[in-house]
């Protein structure tokens, strides 16, 4: 890599890189971006990912919008400006732990389009997976598992996502999961297979 000089802040490369933190850990990491409105599943299939992961002894992490919003990213609001800073720094949180050798799991609603190719750009090619977890707004509304749709219908929430705030799908995600017509399992059995196919993990 290149020495970046940024006002005085000057670039300080690590002593062990990620290659060989990928070798002595047996797999590669990346990011594995799950996308999706609220209620499609994404923190359900990245936990439920991540037990697998786990229980083969691999290294990996959910990060999860909810979650990071409770610290990190506490402050942070709803209006497409927050979410976009919201994203901007998961994105650099995701390539910190792809340089420590992790495979990690966002799930954040990340609805725009722009912001999470400008996360993708941040890492190597093949280190992120874009997994859109696609759900029907109406099979979203019907789970509500939070009660939030409700309330967004009622206006007691502003800027909520699918009702007065934009979804932009994605165009070429690496992977989609129905989350509407496939079980967990399923779910989680399509991304493993896929790792395995891209030589991720083995
Ligand atoms: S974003 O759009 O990526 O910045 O959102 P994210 O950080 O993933 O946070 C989404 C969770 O916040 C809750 N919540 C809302 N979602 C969408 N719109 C509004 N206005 C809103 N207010 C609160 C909701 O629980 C989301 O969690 P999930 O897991 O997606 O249901």
């Amino acid at each position: 890599m290149t020495l970046k000089k940024v006002d005085n802040i000057v670039w300080h490369e690590t002593t062990i890189k990620k290659e060989e933190r990928n070798k002595q850990k047996g797999h590669k990491s990346t990011i594995l971006w799950f996308t999706g409105l609220s209620g499609a599943g994404k923190s359900t299939l990245a936990n439920a990912l991540e037990h697998h992961l786990f229980q083969k002894g691999l290294s990996s992490y959910v990060l999860d919008g909810d979650n990071i919003r409770h610290g990190l990213n506490k402050g942070l609001g709803f209006s497409d400006k927050d979410r976009k800073e919201n994203i901007r720094r998961i994105g650099e949180v995701a390539k910190l732990f792809v340089d420590s050798g992790t495979i990690v799991c966002t799930a954040f609603i990340s609805p725009f389009k722009e912001d999470r190719q400008l996360v993708r750009k941040l890492v190597d090619e093949e280190e992120f997976i874009e997994v859109y977890v696609r759900c029907s707004l109406s099979e979203c509304e019907s789970r509500d598992p939070k009660g939030l749709y409700k309330k967004a219908r009622s206006g007691e929430i502003k800027d909520f996502t699918g009702i007065s705030s934009p979804y932009e799908e994605p165009e070429f995600p690496e992977i989609t999961i129905d989350s509407d017509l496939l079980s967990i399992e399923e779910s989680v059995a399509q991304i493993i297979q896929y790792l395995q196919a891209k030589q991720i993990i083995s």
